[in-house]
């Protein structure tokens, strides 16, 4: 059977995962629901957000969908255990910050988690943060109204740029050498956080080993990409206005941000 994949989020920011996704693998059939309706998820309770997430992914699969991946690191932390049990039969892929290759690559063993206010107070963050800190501090800093700025095409410029220096000026201050990426939205401030930052400080995002685990898991189903098949378009489903998304995702490309070639699929899902 022909591996088709779903990748989800609250908006704009898994494209930064099936970036990489397509980049890996371009034939592959690629399917993106952005629950826009409910955007940002980053401020809703983990029931919310649970309950949107098993809908999002039982929508995914009624499409086709025959692995999923949650292109958000807060829906993973609200709903990862519950999407596994409401949908056993089809491999899931959920997204952490990378606290751990973060932890491992520090020499000042200073690491700096950047992610929504969801994911910081979520209890996953905590227990991933206890089982890989070692002997390194990591500061864990939410960042209300940052996916939103991103989800507005916002990557460049002094508003973004102020809300980042706000964020990272003292944890840089005080010996972090590792910048984590908490939240997908974020993938796409790397070329601007690459220039904000010392060229000694590593910025480490998930987006790709995500990819490839995911691949991983096709390979492991048994699941078969078709890799003499021509490049595909990644198709688009958003649950709020349609229009609306597509001019997110094309204010995206145009402030030159690394995305896929994307449809995206009127009406509404
Ligand atoms: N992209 C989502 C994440 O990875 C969050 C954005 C939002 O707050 O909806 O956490």
């Amino acid at each position: 059977m022909r591996a088709t994949v779903g990748v989800f989020d609250s908006g704009v920011g898994g494209l930064s995962v099936a970036e990489a996704l397509h980049r890996l693998a371009p034939s592959l059939e690629i399917r993106y629901l952005a629950d826009t309706a409910y955007f940002p998820y980053g401020d809703r309770t983990v029931a919310e957000i649970a309950d949107r997430a098993v809908l999002m992914v039982g929508r995914l699969i009624d499409q086709g969908a025959n692995v999923v991946v949650v292109a958000c690191n807060t829906a993973t932390s609200a709903a990862l255990e519950r999407l596994r049990e409401a949908f056993p039969s089809v491999p899931i892929v959920g997204m952490e910050p990378p606290v751990k290759p973060a932890v491992e690559h520090s020499v000042s063993r200073r690491v700096l988690v950047l992610a929504t206010a969801g994911t910081v107070s979520g209890a996953r963050l905590a227990r991933l943060t206890e089982t890989h800190r070692g002997d390194a501090e990591v500061f864990t800093v939410p960042m209300p109204g940052l996916a939103d700025l991103v989800e507005a095409g916002q990557i460049e410029g002094p508003r973004v740029e102020g809300v980042l220096h706000a964020a990272m000026d003292a944890p840089l201050a005080s010996g972090v050498d590792q910048v984590a990426l908490g939240c997908t939205h974020y993938g796409f401030l790397r070329p601007l956080l690459r220039r904000m930052l010392p060229e000694q400080v590593e910025l480490v995002d998930a987006a790709e080993p995500v990819a490839r685990r995911a691949l991983h898991l096709i390979a492991e189903a048994g699941l078969v990409i078709d890799a003499e098949a021509a490049e595909r378009e990644v198709l688009c489903y958003a649950t709020g206005d349609a229009a609306a998304f597509e001019a997110a995702v094309e204010r995206l490309r145009a402030a030159g941000a690394a995305l896929p070639p994307t449809r995206v699929s009127r009406p509404v899902a």
